[in-house]
């Protein structure tokens, strides 16, 4: 029975090879996925094991032509894709006026660039599918900055993402594509390995930082729940509802 046979759907996550990006991955192929993952040095992880069910593309995902070379892994091995999840991005906390231009440069290439290119090259394939979902990892500060934590380029590469998103989820909505993002508060991930762990939690009205596994159940839910679209889920412990 031929026309019964279902594949097990293809993801691409960016940012593959480290915290977020690599629990999700993990999670995924747990799960039967088949996952194209991508970073800058995703051949050099040690955390993701070899598997027909997984292909790794080194590139720098603000840049089209990784982009390009990523959505091309997926099709040539798996034949379609069902999830792009946008998760590569940096994070660099200073004073406003101290900020250079190369820092404004790297944050914005890094964080919104990468949403664009990527995004850009999935469509058409979604589109022949009739199906797929773009995921992207936001930050809640985007939305809830902090007195005691600066960090203007943050709020200013992230805060378009859950806008972009529900436009797309609009324009793509009679493709059967679907468009969410999760806003993370702040997670214990090696983005944090410096910082003072404890003062992080402090953030939080729930008193403790998140897990990537916070992250990875919100996926769950947002890759399982069909009728939703053009959402941005907040995994922050409280942040967005006030300090
Ligand atoms: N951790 C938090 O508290 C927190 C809070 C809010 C939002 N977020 C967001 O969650 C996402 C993941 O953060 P994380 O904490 O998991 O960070 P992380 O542990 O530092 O991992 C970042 C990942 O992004 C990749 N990456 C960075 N620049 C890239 C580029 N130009 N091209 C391709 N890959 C690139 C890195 O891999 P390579 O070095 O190999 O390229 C790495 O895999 C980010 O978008 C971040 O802004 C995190």
């Amino acid at each position: 029975m031929k026309d019964d046979y279902t594949p097990e759907p293809v993801a691409i996550v960016t940012g593959a090879s480290s915290g977020i990006g690599l629990g999700i991955s993990q999670a995924l192929l747990g799960r039967c996925w088949r996952v194209v993952a991508a970073s800058r040095t995703i051949s050099k992880s040690r955390d993701l094991k070899a598997s027909p069910n997984l292909v790794l593309v080194d590139g720098d995902v603000s840049r089209k032509e990784t982009a390009v070379s990523v959505v091309d892994a997926a099709l040539k091995h798996f034949d379609r894709i069902d999830l792009l999840v946008n998760n590569a991005g940096i994070f660099i906390a200073k004073a406003f006026t101290d900020y250079t231009e190369e820092d404004y440069n790297l944050v914005m290439n890094t964080n919104d660039a990468s949403f664009f290119y990527m995004t850009q090259q999935v469509i058409p394939q979604m589109k022949k599918q009739n199906s797929g979902h773009v995921l992207t990892i936001s930050a809640v500060l985007a939305e809830q900055p902090s007195r005691a934590a600066p960090a203007l380029l943050a709020v200013l590469s992230k805060s378009p993402l859950a806008a972009a998103s529900k436009a797309l989820a609009l324009e793509y909505a009679a493709n059967n594509i679907r468009f969410n993002t999760i806003s993370p508060g702040i997670i214990n991930t090696p983005m944090h390995a410096k910082d003072d762990q404890a003062a992080l939690a402090k953030f939080h009205p729930l008193a403790r930082m998140g897990e990537i596994s916070d992250i990875v159940d919100a996926m769950l839910y947002l890759q399982n729940a069909t009728f939703v679209t053009g959402e941005n889920i907040r995994v922050d412990g409280g942040v967005h509802a006030g300090r």
